[in-house]
């Protein structure tokens, strides 16, 4: 039998800590401890403990070339059974089948090893934000204080004041007011449809393709409003829509050069729940009219970026740029909008019938009509939303 290790692998050493009470009553301190090894294996996005045999085995086999098991010797025929079957090492016979066609996906990414890893092991499923929060009496940012301490200072200083270069203070025009109104809003209006002509106004500023380069028929560079690394544009924006004007409550994905919504089959649940449990519980958020999934199509950048230890991070700066645009374009049009990367991810991909390894979803953005109301807080020191602020405490968030 032929087999290889899987493409992408990192081996981490962990502490396991369990309450154990013999150490408890002979007058220690209540804890075992002991180590064992974990393996990140990226094409299966989930940890899977492996013993030391194991381990040292993973360090003999090739990812790239087939070698017969037998030339591993009798004592690895335990360990080597084991990690086929944990999809740790992959097999040619039907039945590693599934594990092999996910590391295959995984080699025909162009993905940096450590990227896929942080990837494949950042992802959430049903995380809860906001109990989190609660449990651990972090809610506010007078209960963040108490519970760590005081922060880093707000500002720092790398000369005296008489060093300081004063940089003049113009008087402000129309885009100072525009930044100025930005905040990130916690208060949607359910019950006022937002009209579909904003939605498009919207979308066309932050996601549509003001023009393209044709190199050649198979290769087009498109230009949007905000930058992207190597002008490949990789994020694709997929919705969640509900309570537009002219707009069936659903899934879509926004096509650029088109300029219009490609509806998608309707998910397994209510779009309500989704928005709620793709937002972690967050549903200060869920209650936005359009939820904007922005999804990198990682081959796109990686075409170029091959196995390049910067590409990750590009694509994450680009969702930021994106956001930035959204709340700006959001805020022109009078609208509230935020981001976030508190998301349950996983639902999200399942909705959308994504492939995290191919195309996974980064964060979430989220614009509709404001409430009339704040229930929950907001950022706005200046008052320029809110004239005279009606929650409590500032949230950590
Ligand atoms: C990358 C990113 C992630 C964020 N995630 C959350 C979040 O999960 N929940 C939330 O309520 N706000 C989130 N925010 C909004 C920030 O809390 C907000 O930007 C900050 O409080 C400053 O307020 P402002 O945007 O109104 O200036 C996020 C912002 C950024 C840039």
């Amino acid at each position: 039998m032929k087999v290889r290790r899987c493409s992408i692998l990192h081996l981490e050493p962990r502490e396991q800590v369990e309450f154990d009470l013999a150490a408890l009553l002979s007058g220690g301190d209540g804890l075992a401890r002991g180590c064992r090894w974990v393996a990140l294996a990226a094409h299966l996005g989930e940890e899977v403990a492996v013993d030391e045999a194991e381990c040292l085995l993973l360090g003999r086999i090739s990812p790239e070339s087939w070698t017969d098991a037998a030339a591993f010797g009798g004592d690895a025929a335990r360990p080597l059974r084991s990690l086929l079957r944990k999809g740790l090492v992959i097999g040619r016979h039907p039945r590693h089948s599934a594990h092999r066609a996910r590391d295959e996906a995984m080699r025909q990414g162009h993905w940096h090893p450590l990227a896929a890893t942080f990837h494949a092991f950042t992802r959430w499923v049903d995380a809860d934000a906001v109990r989190a929060m609660q449990e651990t009496g972090t809610s506010t940012a007078a209960e963040l204080r108490q519970q760590l301490g005081s922060p880093p200072p707000e500002v720092i200083s790398r000369a005296g004041e008489g060093d300081r270069l004063h940089l003049a203070r113009e008087a402000g025009n129309e885009f100072d007011q525009l930044l100025e109104r930005r905040v990130t809003c916690r208060n949607f209006d359910t019950r006022r449809p937002l009209p579909a002509a904003m939605v498009a106004r919207l979308l066309g500023r932050v996601f549509s393709a003001q023009s393209a380069v044709r190199v050649t028929d198979d290769t087009v560079f498109l230009k949007k409003t905000s930058p992207s690394g190597g002008g490949l544009h990789p994020i694709e924006a997929y919705l969640l829509v509900r309570n537009v004007e002219g707009v069936a409550d659903g899934l879509y994905h926004y096509h650029p050069l088109a300029h219009a919504l490609e509806p998608l089959p309707a998910p397994a649940i209510p779009v309500e729940q989704l928005m709620l449990d793709a937002l972690a519980q967050q549903h200060w958020f869920a209650d936005a009219h359009v939820l904007v999934a922005l999804s990198p199509r990682y081959a796109r950048n990686f075409w170029k970026y091959r196995f390049h230890a910067k590409a990750y991070r590009a694509i994450v700066l680009e969702a930021g740029h994106l956001s930035q645009t959204l709340y700006l374009a959001a805020t022109e049009l009078g609208l509230g909008a935020y981001v976030t990367c508190a998301i349950n991810e996983a639902l999200l991909e399942q909705a959308f019938g994504l492939d995290p390894v191919a195309e996974g979803v980064l964060a979430v953005c989220g614009f509709g009509w404001r409430a009339a109301e704040m229930e929950t807080m907001e950022l706005d020191p200046a008052e320029r939303i809110w004239k005279a602020p009606t929650a409590g405490d500032p949230p950590a968030v």
